[in-house]
């Protein structure tokens, strides 16, 4: 191995074997069979240490960004860690109550949310709402008061500054559909201090994903800080400064600071400027996941061409969806590496579209029968997973200091077309 593998020092080779905390991935595809989500329980629990060693001593609350990966033993994983939760839709909060996870250290996201899911959230005592829009928060006072309670409540702030990623995960800037605008949230926070069913308790930003780079956040952490004191001369008291998620991580040659350090460097800034009395809260997803899961897939044929050799395996857009639909790069091993010399291949799936590509052009030593791990896909793998092709969905297992745990059952395929139903049988008399 030339590199380190991303995801060190949990994934590594021993021998010719590629090893996650302790488990052969080799071993892990044979027992439970592929396509195979694997995760690391202590990746995980060492990426979340790294935000709450920096924010020690100071009150706050990290919110795992649970779109990421919703995996119940995910979720109980951080939930016994201490952690607080970031949810999307009225289901990501039910499992969060399933897997043992606290409503109340609980925060609600998202663009678009529902009177039922919002009723819910009121009723199960989540810790705030992040609003996106004006009218949203007309919905969620009137939601709030026919059920005789006080939603807390966060502005998601759009501080127009560009994170540098993907435009698809990009979400800080003007043109993006999210929070309320820069310059309209002294009013919006007006507005929401004289709605009856809300308490304005603090303020947010999300500026994107897989973000490489510290200057962003503190471009964004000053306009948030301007705003803070802007609202608080209105006499409306802002109580957390939440700062969203959006760490990237090492899928090849990237380098983002760790979370320790991204943390330290707002907070000196924060404190600098005279808003350390506040609560901090974090919204990470993918760097507390992402590099502590791999997908392990089979090999089935080899079909070498003129203009590429296609190495066709089991796993496919449908289960993991990130090289097609973001042209991501992640990084392909063998599970057991073969001394013969590698030839060049396009890593695909089954399924009938061209766009179906785990990896283009790798240099690999590879046999049918081979098992291939895709590296780093803890994060928007398993979550973004369909049933495209009837396909049913893979099957997870954590590992933790050599043993490994199923934690969700490969999918049946009848489970698949379980609620459809056949039209009733022709009646004699139509046409
Ligand atoms: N908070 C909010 C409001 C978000 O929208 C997101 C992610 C996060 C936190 C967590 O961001 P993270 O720390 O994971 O970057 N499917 C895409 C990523 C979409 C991210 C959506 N929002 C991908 O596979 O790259």
């Amino acid at each position: 191995m030339t590199s380190p593998l991303p995801g060190a020092p949990w994934l590594a080779r021993q021998g010719q074997d590629l090893v996650l905390d302790g488990c052969s991935l080799a071993d892990l595809g044979q027992r439970f069979g592929t396509p195979l989500y694997v995760y690391s329980r202590r990746a995980m629990q060492a990426a979340l240490s790294a935000y709450q060693r920096a924010l020690s001593g100071r009150p706050h609350l990290v919110c795992y960004a649970m779109k990421a990966n919703s995996a119940l033993a995910v979720l109980q994983t951080f939930a016994q860690a201490g952690c607080g939760f970031d949810i999307v839709s009225a289901g990501e909060l039910e499992r969060v109550i399933a897997a043992g996870g606290d409503p109340a250290k609980t925060v609600f996201s998202g663009v678009g949310k529902r009177r039922a899911d919002m009723h819910r959230a009121l009723e199960a005592g989540v810790l705030c709402f992040n609003v996106e829009s004006e009218a949203e928060l007309d919905v969620l006072s009137e939601v709030a008061v026919a059920a005789s309670r006080t939603a807390r409540v966060s502005l998601r702030v759009n501080p127009d500054v560009d994170a540098g990623t993907h435009p698809y995960i990009s979400t800080g800037l003007k043109g993006n559909k999210f929070g309320i605008a820069h310059e309209s949230a002294v009013a919006a926070y007006r507005h929401a201090a004289s709605l009856p069913g809300l308490e304005v308790t603090g303020i947010d930003f999300h500026i994107g994903s897989q973000i490489t780079q510290v200057a962003p956040y503190l471009d964004a952490l000053d306009r948030m800080l301007d705003l803070v004191e802007a609202v608080e001369a209105h006499g409306i008291r802002v109580h957390h400064l939440d700062l969203g998620g959006g760490l990237g991580i090492t899928y090849t040659d990237e380098s983002p600071p760790g979370a320790d350090e991204l943390v330290s460097r707002l907070i000196e800034r924060i404190d600098a400027r005279g808003h350390g009395h506040r609560t901090l809260m974090f919204e990470p997803g993918r760097s507390l996941v992402g590099n502590a899961g791999v997908l392990v897939t089979e090999v089935l044929y080899l079909k070498p061409g003129e203009v590429k050799n296609f190495c066709i395996v089991d796993a496919a857009m449908n289960d993991l969806v990130r090289p097609a639909m973001y042209e991501a790069w992640m990084a392909i091993e063998p599970c057991r590496q073969r001394t013969e010399p590698t030839l060049r291949w396009d890593v695909v799936g089954p399924v009938c579209e061209s766009g179906d590509w785990l990896g283009r052009d790798r240099d690999l030593a590879v046999q049918p029968g081979d098992r291939l791990a895709v590296l780093s896909a803890g994060a928007y793998g398993m979550v973004m997973a369909s049933n495209y092709n009837s396909r049913p969905r893979a099957a997870e297992v954590m590992v933790d200091n050599g043993q490994a745990t199923l934690i969700r059952e490969r999918e049946d395929v009848r489970s698949l077309f379980a609620g459809e139903h056949l039209l009733p049988p022709k009646s004699p008399r139509s046409p």
